[in-house]
C-alpha cells in the first residue's frame, strides 16, 4: 500500500523538476526566462556557434521560454567541472541575475556533475540542449506511442541526474524539515522506482513495436514513401499536398511527433502509394530520443523511397541536410532510396542547382504553392521503376 503514494510523488516531482513551465497560481508570471550559453571550441569558427545559439533560442521559444540574454565563450577544451570555467560561470551568474533570467541553457550537453557545479555557482536551474529538446517532445507528444517513447527517453536522461534534482528539491524542501540523511535514502528509493518505470515503459514500447510490425506486414504489398528531414523543413505540408490530408502544419519545431500514414496518388493511371510523415531531425538529437523513437523511425527504414525534405530557404540548409543524412545513414537507409527534395522554392531567388552535396540530382518544390510536385511524382515513379538515380 505504501507504493502507490510514493510513485505518485515521484511522478509529480519528475514533472515539476524538469518541466520548464513552472506551476504558478498566476498565469501571467508562469513564463520562464532564460540566458543562453554557447561555447566555441578550438578549431570551430565563431559564426557556427552563433548560428547554433540562434537555433537554441528557437528551441527555447518553442517551449514558451523567453530568451533575455546570451553569451559565447571561446575555449580550447571544455572544463571537466563546469564546462566553461569557474570565472566565466560567475560572470554568467551575474549577467543572468541582472537580466532577470531564472534558467541558464547550454547549447552543449553537460554531464550531471557539470550541471550540479554550475547550478551551485549560478544559483538557478541549469539545463542543456538535450533537456530542452526532451521538454519540447514532452509538450508535443499526443498518442500513447509518442508519450511512451518520450517518457522513456526523459527517464533515461533523468536517471543519472537524480542526485542533483533531489539536492535541488531538498534545498527547497529544507524549510519543511527534510534532513540530509533522509535525502540520500530517498534518492536511492527514487532511483529504484525510476528504473522500474523504465523497465515498464520498455515493455510497453516492445508491445507497441510488435503491433507496428504486424501493421507493416499488412502493408507489405503497398508502396511506401517516407518523408524525412530536419525539423520545420516542410514535411507535413508536403505530406498534405501529396495525400490531401490534414496533418498539423505549424511554424514551430517538432510539430509532428507521431508518424502518420495516408494514401496518395502517384500518377493519373490510379497508381498510389502510402505516404508516411514522421518526427523531424535536429542537430544533436538526444541519443535517448533516437533510441526510443526507433519504432517510429523504422517507418523510414522500411520505406521504398525516402523523400529527404530540405528547407532550401534556410541559411543553415547545408548543415541541416548533413544532420538528416547522418540520421538516415544510422537508420540504414541506402542512398539510392533517397530523393533530395529542395522545398520552399518560392522563397529562393536566383540559381537553382540541379544537384547537391552528395546527391547527383535534386527536385525543387514548393509544398506551399504546389510548384514542382509533378516533377517529384515523376522522380518517385522513376525510382520505383528502377531508373538510375
Ligand atoms: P516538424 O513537424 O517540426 O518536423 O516540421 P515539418 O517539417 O513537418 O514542417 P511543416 O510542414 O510543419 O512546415 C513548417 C513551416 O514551413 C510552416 O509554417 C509551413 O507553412 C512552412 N512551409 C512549408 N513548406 C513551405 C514552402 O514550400 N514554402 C514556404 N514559404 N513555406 C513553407
Amino acid at each position: 500500500m505504501l507504493r502507490q503514494p510514493r510513485s505518485v510523488r515521484l511522478v509529480q516531482w519528475r514533472w515539476e523538476s524538469l518541466t520548464l513551465h513552472q506551476t504558478s497560481p498566476d498565469p501571467r508570471t508562469s513564463q520562464r526566462t532564460a540566458f543562453l550559453v554557447g561555447v566555441t571550441l578550438s578549431g570551430q569558427p565563431g559564426w557556427v556557434v552563433e548560428e547554433h545559439l540562434e537555433e537554441l533560442a528557437e528551441l527555447a521559444r518553442s517551449c514558451d521560454v523567453e530568451v533575455v540574454g546570451e553569451t559565447l565563450q571561446r575555449r580550447r577544451t571544455p572544463d571537466a567541472r563546469t564546462f566553461i570555467g569557474r570565472g566565466k560561470a560567475k560572470e554568467i551568474a551575474t549577467a543572468a541575475d541582472h537580466l532577470g533570467a531564472d534558467l541558464v541553457i547550454f547549447d552543449d550537453d553537460l554531464s550531471p556533475g557539470q550541471i550540479k557545479n554550475l547550478e551551485e555557482i549560478c544559483d538557478k536551474q541549469v539545463i542543456d540542449r538535450s533537456a530542452l529538446i526532451l521538454e519540447i517532445f514532452v509538450q508535443r507528444a499526443r498518442t500513447r506511442e509518442a508519450r511512451t517513447q518520450v517518457e522513456l527517453a526523459q527517464n533515461e536522461y533523468l536517471l543519472p541526474r537524480l542526485t542533483r534534482r533531489w539536492t535541488h528539491l531538498s534545498r527547497q524542501a529544507g524549510g519543511i524539515g527534510v534532513r540530509g540523511g533522509e535525502g540520500e535514502k530517498q534518492i536511492e528509493a527514487d532511483r529504484r522506482m525510476l528504473r522500474k518505470r523504465i523497465q515498464h515503459l520498455k515493455r510497453d514500447l516492445a508491445k507497441i513495436e510488435r503491433s507496428r510490425k504486424v501493421q507493416r506486414r499488412g502493408r507489405r504489398h503497398a508502396t511506401v514513401i517516407a518523408l524525412a528531414g530536419y525539423t520545420n523543413a516542410g514535411k507535413s505540408t508536403l505530406f498534405n499536398r501529396m495525400t490531401r490530408a490534414g496533418a498539423q502544419v505549424e511554424d514551430k519545431l517538432f510539430a509532428t511527433l507521431d508518424s502518420k500514414l495516408r494514401r496518395g496518388s502517384l500518377d493519373h493511371n490510379g497508381r498510389t502509394a502510402v505516404f508516411s510523415d514522421t518526427v523531424g531531425f535536429i542537430r544533436k538529437l538526444p541519443h535517448h530520443l533516437v533510441a526510443s523513437f526507433r519504432s517510429t523511425l523504422e517507418e523510414i527504414t522500411h520505406a521504398d523511397v525516402v523523400l529527404h525534405v530540405v528547407d532550401r530557404a534556410n541559411d543553415r540548409w547545408e548543415e541541416q541536410m548533413e544532420v538528416a543524412d547522418e540520421v538516415l545513414e544510422e537508420l540504414g537507409v541506402e542512398r539510392d532510396r533517397v530523393v533530395i527534395v529542395f522545398n520552399k522554392a518560392d522563397r529562393v531567388d536566383g540559381e537553382r542547382p540541379a544537384a547537391a552535396p552528395g546527391a547527383d540530382s535534386v527536385v525543387w518544390v514548393s509544398a506551399l504553392t504546389g510548384a514542382g510536385l509533378d516533377d517529384l511524382r515523376a522522380e518517385i515513379l522513376g525510382r520505383l521503376n528502377g531508373a538510375a538515380p
